[in-house]
């Protein structure tokens, strides 16, 4: 199976406003680099470099001048436009032709996933892939988000997309595996009452032919949604903490592209010495006198 990426990079971010009434959230810092570079940084480790982030119109440009074509990181970026947020499933009918003939990771640009095991947690959901997956994560607040409901033998029941009552503890991440007839239906989902496309309803498909496969990430994991003022806040403290405590950055693609061999040593002593004013340059610089 071959895959692609997707980035889905738009909406107006309206819950940390007024941080986004001039720029896209996924531009805003997450302690010391921007949103996009973790959710970027994802999709590098699950070794994919054909990646498309669709934005909104007026963030594109900053986009590009963020990432350009990708090629300091070993990738090839492609942008495209959605223009009002109308939904995630969109972003397969705005990708349709870079996905055609390939399999698809896409990831919500607000998403951030750390924790051991995860590059082989990524490459099983790719290869064992039989229709969709999804990674779901048990929260405290189920009502926020997609939820999944298992039976007790933990096949999936039924989904519900930000349920106001109970149903179960499992939220959906923003990170999602699709085959390539992801395009079909992503043709056949209608708005729902708030006149969004929801992944809910197009997982809700592949339920239906009974080719959704849930992955539970097991606790001691992180995955933060970092689209409110207090997640954003708390997805710093995060960061900060364990960058400061290790030594090692999270969700650094330069690191990523690096270690993959997408880029030898040259450049990427090249990519640090634009950076040493902020201590960026002087990790990456470090890297390449390091052993792990
Ligand atoms: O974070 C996981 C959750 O993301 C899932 O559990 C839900 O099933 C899913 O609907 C979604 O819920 P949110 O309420 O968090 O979605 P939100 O509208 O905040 O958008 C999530 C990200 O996708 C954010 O980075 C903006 C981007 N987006 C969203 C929509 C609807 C777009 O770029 N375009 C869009 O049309």
């Amino acid at each position: 199976m071959k895959y692609k990426g997707i980035i889905l990079a738009g909406g107006y971010g309206k819950r940390l406003s007024p941080l986004t009434r001039s720029i896209s959230k996924h531009l805003l810092p997450i302690y010391d680099k921007p949103m996009i570079y973790y959710s970027l940084s994802t999709l590098m480790l699950a070794g994919l470099r054909e990646i498309l982030i669709i934005s909104s119109p007026r963030d594109q440009s900053l986009y590009k001048v963020l990432l350009g074509n990708g090629e300091s990181f070993g990738i090839n970026i492609k942008y495209a436009i959605q223009e009002r947020p109308d939904g995630i499933v969109q972003s397969f009918l705005i990708g349709e032709k870079f996905l055609k003939g390939y399999s698809s990771v896409v990831i919500l640009g607000d998403n951030l996933f750390h924790g051991q095991n995860f590059i082989k947690q990524l490459e099983e959901s790719m290869s064992n892939n039989n229709g969709a997956t999804v990674m779901v994560y048990p929260v405290s607040d189920p009502q926020n988000y997609g939820i999944i409901e298992f039976d007790e033998c933990y096949n999936i029941k039924s989904l519900y997309e930000k349920p106001k009552s109970f149903k179960s503890q499992y939220a959906i991440t923003g990170l999602y595996f699709y085959d390539e007839t992801v395009i079909d239906k992503a043709h056949k989902v209608t708005p729902s009452n708030r006149g969004e496309l929801e992944i809910t309803d197009l997982n809700k498909l592949y339920l239906m032919e009974n080719k959704l496969n849930a992955k539970i990430i097991s606790r001691g994991f992180a995955w933060l949604d970092t689209g409110s003022i207090d997640s954003l806040h708390d997805a710093t403290s995060y960061v900060r903490t364990l960058e400061r405590r290790q030594g090692l950055k999270i969700g650094c693609p330069e690191e990523i592209a690096w270690r993959k061999g997408w880029i030898d040593d040259k450049q990427l002593e090249s990519l640090a010495i634009d950076l040493l004013d902020s201590g960026y340059g002087e990790y990456l610089l470090k890297l390449l006198n390091r052993i792990n």
